[in-house]
């Protein structure tokens, strides 16, 4: 599959496994073609499919897509019921997507505030969906900031005294995952928003000009190309530069 994709990822001791994706600039992209905000949001959920078939064919494992954030909600109503029914059509549409690539859905983020037929949906697709080989994360109402608190506060109900990193991994949402090895993110802003502030200690950054709707599977496979040109080190040293 990797040589379909022009990657000969034989030689590098660091897989990729999982991978985020920061989806920005659909508003810009509708801008730019005179048309409203919502549109733009339509047009990056066209995106979804080609780059995460062609993760899939890379070898990754888990995809974290940053869907709505916890500060989404300061938007219009009107964009944000938007995306709201988008994420509900399109996660019924790709159905066979998820089926054909072995994908368990889960979301990740706060469902409480969310509407009730979007809520009750997400758990159902979750149960449906569950115990396959890949998994994508739709991060919905999600702020790395609230998720650490929740970790921290459920580490305390525990009785964790002194609190330790494990305790509070252990509780995140993606706690029985990978960490992202890569996040992508489009549209051009050196940022990380509050995506996956915990995770993301030792993640690459890969950031393109190129706005979510215009993002597909050439711009897939270069990402993963610069991801294999990086050298990890995680705060130690590589083998050569040791002595
Ligand atoms: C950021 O662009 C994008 C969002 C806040 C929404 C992303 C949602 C989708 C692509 C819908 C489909 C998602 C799933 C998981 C089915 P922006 O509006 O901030 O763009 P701008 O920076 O150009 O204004």
């Amino acid at each position: 599959m990797a040589e379909k994709n022009r990657i000969d990822i034989s030689g590098f001791d660091h897989r990729l496994r999982s991978v985020g994706i920061i989806m920005d600039g659909n508003g810009r992209w509708a801008k730019a073609h005179g048309l409203p905000r919502t549109e733009g949001h339509k047009a990056g959920a066209k995106s979804l499919r080609p780059v995460i078939e062609c993760l899939s064919e890379l070898g990754v494992t888990c995809v974290t897509l940053y869907a709505f954030s916890t500060e989404n909600w300061k938007r219009p109503k009107e964009e944000v019921d938007g995306i709201m029914n988008l994420i509900l059509s399109y996660l019924d549409r790709a159905k066979g997507m998820w089926e054909k690539y072995d994908v368990s859905i889960r979301f990740i983020g706060d469902k409480a505030p969310l509407p009730e037929r979007l809520r009750e949906r997400c758990t159902e697709i979750e149960n449906l969906s569950r115990g396959r080989s890949r998994t994508v994360n739709v991060a919905l109402n999600y702020g790395g900031r609230d998720e650490i608190v929740r970790a921290v506060n459920a580490a305390i109900k525990e009785g964790c005294d002194p609190i330790t990193e494990a305790d509070i991994s252990r509780h995140l949402y993606t706690a029985d995952q990978p960490e992202p090895d890569l996040i992508i993110r489009t549209g051009g802003d050196m940022r990380l928003s509050n995506f996956m502030i915990w995770q993301s200690a030792y993640s690459e950054l890969y950031v393109t000009e190129t706005l979510w709707p215009d993002f597909g599977r050439e711009d897939t496979i270069t990402a993963v190309e610069a991801f294999y040109k990086r050298k990890r080190r995680f705060g130690g040293l590589n083998p050569e530069e040791a002595n």
